[in-house]
């Protein structure tokens, strides 16, 4: 079977600056791709590529066996390609309703008695939007927003949503919520490609992970198939030699995952941890802890 979207040694660049150096990636329909890495690694650019809304340098973007590149993102999103952006990007000041039918629009299909069957669609899936129908989009709550946002993809009835930072200033239990919807989307043939800084949870619900440092592809494969130093990258884009230990780790965990991090990742774990209310410690121990249970076999805690 190929692939719905073949991504082959990509690269973007924003005037002289290259995003994208070399990312590569096969998606199936039915499948949860995710796509890790550290702030700045190229992750949104990668999307963008996909989608039509930068342009690719050169490498090459297939979907459903058709190159996209120098595709107008309009009739890429006609093709089936959904894009929910970092940010959401919904109009806060348009209602709920209306906000769905600007997704009709971005794909040219408003006004059909299809597309209208669609947003009655997205308005069964997610039963808040219903009730929250006539009101503004700006109004509603940070989960609410989201659940608009990928609903107004969702009327695209695309064949591969690509989400970008689905879960950024959402509480744990909404992004749960939201995972697990985008399971129920692969369970339905949709594939996804999400990017996350959920780096554990997206683990968890991704059939692949990708992880991208500094504009190139580190490491791929199913979650359980990653190293510790691969997860570490997907954190921080450490650069694999390091000199310090990560602090607070158990010894225990050090011993099972010898992950060791440069001073500058060190002190990029503490701000990672200060941003996120968290002290280095915990985080620390998060990291391990689930490069740990990616690689025990039952999954189990202990
Ligand atoms: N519009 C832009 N103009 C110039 N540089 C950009 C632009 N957008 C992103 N970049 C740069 O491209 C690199 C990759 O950015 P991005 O894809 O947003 O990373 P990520 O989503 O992984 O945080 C970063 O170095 C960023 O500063
Ligand atoms: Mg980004």
């Amino acid at each position: 079977m190929s692939a719905l979207l073949e991504v082959d040694r990509l690269q973007v660049a924003y005037g002289g600056v290259v995003a994208v150096r070399d990312v590569s990636l096969s998606v199936e329909p039915g499948q949860v791709t995710a796509v890790l890495g550290a702030n700045g690694a190229g992750k949104t650019t990668t999307l963008l590529g996909i989608s039509g809304l930068v342009r690719a340098r050169a490498g090459s973007v297939a979907f459903d066996g058709r190159s996209l590149l120098g595709m107008a993102p309009e009739r890429i999103a006609r093709l089936g390609v959904a894009h929910v952006p970092a940010g959401r990007g919904i109009f806060p000041g348009l209602s709920v309703a209306d906000n769905l039918r600007m997704g009709l629009y971005g794909a040219r299909r408003d006004g059909s008695a299809d597309g209208l069957e669609a947003v009655e669609e997205v308005l069964e899936a997610f039963p808040i939007l219903r009730e929250r129908r006539t009101q503004a989009a700006g109004t509603m709550s940070g989960g609410q927003q989201q659940q608009l946002a990928i609903g107004r993809a969702l009327v695209q009835r695309p064949r591969l949503l690509l989400l970008d930072e689905m879960s950024m200033g959402l509480s744990p239990t909404v992004v749960a919520d939201l995972f697990v919807l985008v399971r129920r989307l692969a369970r339905q043939g949709m594939a996804v490609v999400m990017v996350e800084q959920f780096v554990g949870q997206a683990l968890k619900v991704a059939d692949v992970a990708v992880v991208i440092e500094q504009g190139s592809v580190v490491a791929a494969g199913p979650p359980a198939s990653l190293s510790a130093e691969d997860i570490g990258a997907a954190y921080l884009g450490g650069d694999g030699h390091a000199a310090a230990r990560l602090p607070g780790a158990s010894r225990d965990a050090r011993q099972q995952v010898p992950l060791s991090l440069a001073g500058v990742d060190v002190r990029r774990l503490e701000r990672l941890a200060a941003a996120r209310g968290r002290t280095a410690d915990e985080l620390a121990q998060e990291l391990l802890e689930q490069a740990l249970l990616e690689k025990t076999p039952s999954g189990g805690t202990s």
